[in-house]
C-alpha cells in the first residue's frame, strides 16, 4: 500500500548523497533534518569529516553515515543526489556506476548548475530517472529548488521529483526544457553582466550598484516578481521604456574581464579576503549570517 506523504511517521526512503563538498554537505543535512537515512559519498575520510561538521548543526546527530565506497552509498537507495564537481564526464561517469548499482526504482536526480541533464543521462540504458533537482546555497535556508526535465525524463521521475521536495518543505519551479542555467541563474546572470558594466564604465561605482540592488530591486521582487511588477507598472510604460532602454543595455559574450581581472590577481572573493571588497573572516561571518537571516525572514514573510 502507498505510504500518505502527510504522515510524518512513515518510513522514508534512503538518499544516497554523491559529494561532500559545499551542496552535498548541505543537502545531507536537509534530508537528515527531515528524518530520511541519509548516505554520503566522497573520495576521502577528510572530505567527510568535514562534511559531518557541517551536517551535524542542520540535523543534529540524525541517521546520516559516512562513506569513501559509491556502492555502499547508492546500494538500497530510493533517492540519489549527485553533487560532485561541475564537470561533465565525472557526471556520466559516476551515473553509468549509479545505475549498474542502485535499486531499478531509485529517482536519480543531478544537482549539476550548468550541465544540460539530457548530456549527463545520455550513455544509460534508463535516461527518463534522471531528472535535475537544481539547489541554492544555502540548501538548508534557501526556499526553491528548480527541477529540471531532461529530453528524456519521464512525467512519473518529475512527479516523483515534486513529491520529495514537497516533503522536504521546498518550493519548485519546473525548468520544462533542458537551457544552460535554467531559470534562477539565467535571471541572475542577466543582472551581474549589467551591474559589472555600470561598474567597468563608471557609471556608477560598486557600492552604489549594490546599493541600488540592496534598497530597491531586491525588497520589491520579494514581494513580487518582474512580470507581476510589469503589470503593476503599466505595460504600455514598459513598452516605452523598452524603445530606448533595450538597446542601450549591455550584451556582451564574454567573461566580465572586471572579474577575469580580480581572478588573475588572485582576488577570488571571500575565500580569499579580497574580490570587488576586502574582507576580514569577522566581516565573512557577519554577511553570511545577514544573508540567511534576511532571506528566512522574506520566506516567512513571503507564506505569511
Ligand atoms: N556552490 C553552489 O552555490 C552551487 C549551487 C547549486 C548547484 N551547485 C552544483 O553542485 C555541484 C557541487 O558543487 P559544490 O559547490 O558543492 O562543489 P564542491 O567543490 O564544494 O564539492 C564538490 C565535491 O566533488 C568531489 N569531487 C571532485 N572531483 C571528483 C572526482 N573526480 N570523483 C569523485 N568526487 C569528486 C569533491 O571532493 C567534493 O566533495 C556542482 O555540480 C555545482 O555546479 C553548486
Amino acid at each position: 500500500m502507498p505510504q500518505d506523504i502527510n504522515d510524518k511517521t512513515r518510513i522514508r526512503p534512503k538518499v544516497a548523497v554523491l559529494g561532500a563538498g559545499t551542496m552535498g554537505a548541505g543537502i545531507a543535512g536537509v534530508f537528515a533534518a527531515q528524518g530520511y537515512p541519509v548516505a554520503v559519498y566522497s573520495r576521502s575520510a577528510e572530505t567527510l569529516d568535514k562534511a559531518k561538521s557541517r551536517i551535524v548543526p542542520i540535523a543534529g546527530e540524525a541517521a546520516v553515515t559516512y562513506t569513501t565506497s559509491i556502492a555502499d552509498c547508492v546500494t538500497g537507495a530510493g533517492i540519489v543526489s549527485e553533487n560532485l564537481a561541475e564537470d561533465v564526464t565525472l557526471k556520466q561517469r559516476i551515473f553509468g556506476e549509479v545505475e549498474a548499482l542502485a535499486p531499478a526504482d531509485c529517482l536519480l536526480t543531478t544537482n549539476t548548475s550548468s550541465v544540460p541533464i539530457t548530456l549527463i543521462a545520455a550513455g544509460l540504458a534508463r535516461p527518463e530517472r534522471v531528472v535535475g533537482i537544481h539547489w541554492f546555497n544555502p540548501p538548508a535556508v534557501m526556499p526553491l529548488v528548480e527541477i529540471v526535465r531532461g529530453e528524456k525524463t519521464s512525467d512519473e521521475v518529475v512527479d516523483r521529483a515534486r513529491a520529495l521536495c514537497a516533503d522536504i518543505g521546498k518550493d519548485v519551479i519546473e525548468v520544462k526544457t533542458d537551457i544552460a542555467g535554467f531559470v534562477v541563474n539565467r535571471l541572475q546572470y542577466a543582472i551581474l553582466r549589467e551591474a559589472l558594466h555600470l561598474v567597468e564604465v563608471g557609471a556608477a561605482s560598486i557600492e552604489d550598484v549594490d546599493r541600488a540592488v540592496e534598497t530597491t530591486l531586491a525588497p520589491r521582487w520579494s514581494a513580487a516578481g518582474p512580470l507581476r511588477l510589469m503589470d503593476m507598472a503599466g505595460l504600455d510604460t514598459v513598452e516605452k521604456v523598452s524603445r530606448i532602454l533595450m538597446p542601450a543595455l549591455d550584451r556582451s559574450e564574454g567573461i566580465p574581464s572586471l572579474v577575469s581581472r580580480l581572478c588573475e590577481e588572485g582576488a577570488f572573493g571571500t575565500k580569499s579576503g579580497r574580490g570587488f571588497y576586502d574582507w576580514t573572516a569577522e566581516e565573512v561571518a557577519a554577511a553570511i549570517a545577514r544573508r540567511d537571516d534576511t532571506v528566512r525572514l522574506l520566506t516567512e514573510r513571503r507564506k505569511a
